[in-house]
């Protein structure tokens, strides 16, 4: 059993926070017994005063070492030696992790000592205390609330006291890391949504977001750890680089949102049109006269065209159809994983300017949520085998390549096109249609 004994003036506040919850239970178990002690209780005179005037004159008491040697003492008896003794003290070092573990991990009794006032009798820290622990660079008014929290980071590191070892050592301080995001239910909360990649049940995946975010984190917050890292395996490395990428991104201008395309957008979209065209054209995936305002206007009107817009300016398009698509009946090379309804995102595009910001990846999200708001559980794309950027884009959305397909072009344009599809979410009730 892992005893903790602490002196203090409030042995009642004291004992009231550690007998609650996973401590609480840990000492029913026995595996824990954490014990306050009154130093009043301690002393020889009536008033059982415990401070007294500080020599050389100034504001304020000092807490005698009388009463607390007395303290001491009886509680050294009780174990039959000298104890572990522990000062919190502003003037002490700073606690961490690696503190805790070391209490946690080479001592089993530790005496935790409250001052209150200004501090307490030097004469007894000489004496008594093998080490001074501070919280942090900042003045409480009493030892409590330190011993409280030296105890419970000791504690909850003892065997046994948390369910296994994984608890703590996947948590904040443990290697030198902070914790990446947690989420947890519902799904879509006020509008933000948990990354998908946490719900996609790829534990290998996961693992590598949740470092990658760790890393992002602790660069960000503690430049101080971060320096202290060791991050020349291969993998690290990797996901180095590609947070580098990630960050030398054109950062968008908020809000991103998604809404139903109107007439008075289609000057804005032929500009971005026009952009796309550069890159499309080339390969034959778009030609001069397709897309044209005219098949925008078609979009518009059965409500199937929807602008992406950066702080209210139109930053790209898309159009998405739950209509079947003729020409994916036909498909060869492989199959569609089911015949089910699905959507079709066609004529997609966002501005020179975005290109590589993560709003083409916006585009996607509001695509999958457009779907399932109808209802519909599959998304499908199809887009020329040349058109390496699209193929980048779903993929690393969660598309999968199914096989190939013709679609309708005009005499002497290639209408081959490969063809990829992705299971969404199951439909939520709480997925708003305008998003
Ligand atoms: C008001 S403080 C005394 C501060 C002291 N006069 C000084 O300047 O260092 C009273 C008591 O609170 C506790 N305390 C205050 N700040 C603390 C900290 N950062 N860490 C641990 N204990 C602290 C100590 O037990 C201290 O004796």
């Amino acid at each position: 059993m892992y005893h903790i004994d602490i002196m203090t003036l409030f042995p009642d506040t004291v004992g009231d926070v550690l007998s609650e919850s996973i401590l609480g239970r840990a000492q029913e178990r026995d595996i824990l017994r954490i014990e306050a002690h009154q130093i009043r209780d301690y002393t020889t005179n009536k008033q059982k005063q415990v401070d007294d005037y500080p020599y050389g004159g100034g504001r304020g008491a000092v807490m005698q070492a009388d009463p607390l040697y007395r303290c001491w003492a009886h509680i050294c008896e009780q174990y039959g030696k000298r104890s572990h003794t522990i000062y919190l003290t502003p003037c002490g070092k700073t606690f961490t992790q690696a503190e805790a573990k070391r209490l946690a991990w080479e001592q089993d009794h530790l005496i935790l000592v409250c001052g209150h006032y200004e501090g307490i009798d030097q004469r007894f820290i000489d004496e008594c205390v093998d080490e001074e622990i501070s919280l942090g660079d900042f003045v409480l008014t009493g030892g409590e609330i330190a011993a409280m929290a030296v105890a419970d980071a000791v504690c909850r590191l003892v065997p046994g006291v948390l369910a296994d070892a994984e608890c703590f050592e996947k948590e904040s301080h443990w290697d030198g890391l902070l914790e990446y995001p947690q989420y947890s239910r519902p799904a879509v909360w006020h509008n933000m949504e948990v990354p998908e990649i946490l719900s996609a049940g790829d534990h290998a995946k996961i693992e590598r977001w949740r470092r990658k975010q760790s890393l992002l984190r602790t660069r960000e917050r503690r430049p101080d750890l971060y320096a202290k890292l060791d991050l020349s395996s291969k993998a690290d490395q990797k996901l180095l680089a590609e947070l580098k990428r990630e960050l030398s991104r054109p950062s968008l201008p908020q809000p991103v949102e998604c809404r139903l395309a109107e007439e008075k957008d289609l000057n804005d979209m032929e500009v971005i049109l026009d952009q796309a065209k550069t890159l499309l054209c080339p390969i034959g995936q778009w030609n001069e006269n397709y897309p044209a305002r005219e098949d925008f206007l078609d979009d518009i009107s059965r409500d199937e065209c929807y602008v992406l817009t950066c702080d209210g300016k139109v930053g790209g398009f898309f159009t998405l159809s739950v209509r079947p698509e003729a020409g994916y009946a036909a498909i060869t090379d492989g199959k569609w994983s089911a015949d089910e309804p699905y959507a079709v995102i066609h004529r997609c595009a966002v501005a020179e300017q975005w290109r590589g910001s993560g709003l083409a990846d916006h585009m996607i999200g509001a695509c999958q949520r457009l779907a399932l708001a109808q209802g519909i559980g599959w998304l499908r794309v199809d887009t020329h085998k040349k058109n390496k950027a699209m193929q980048g884009l779903i993929r690393r959305n969660g598309f999968q390549y199914r096989g190939n397909v013709l679609v309708d072009a005009p005499e002497g344009y290639d209408c081959r096109r490969v063809a990829y599809e992705k299971r969404l979410r199951h439909p939520t009730a709480n997925v708003k249609k305008d998003i």
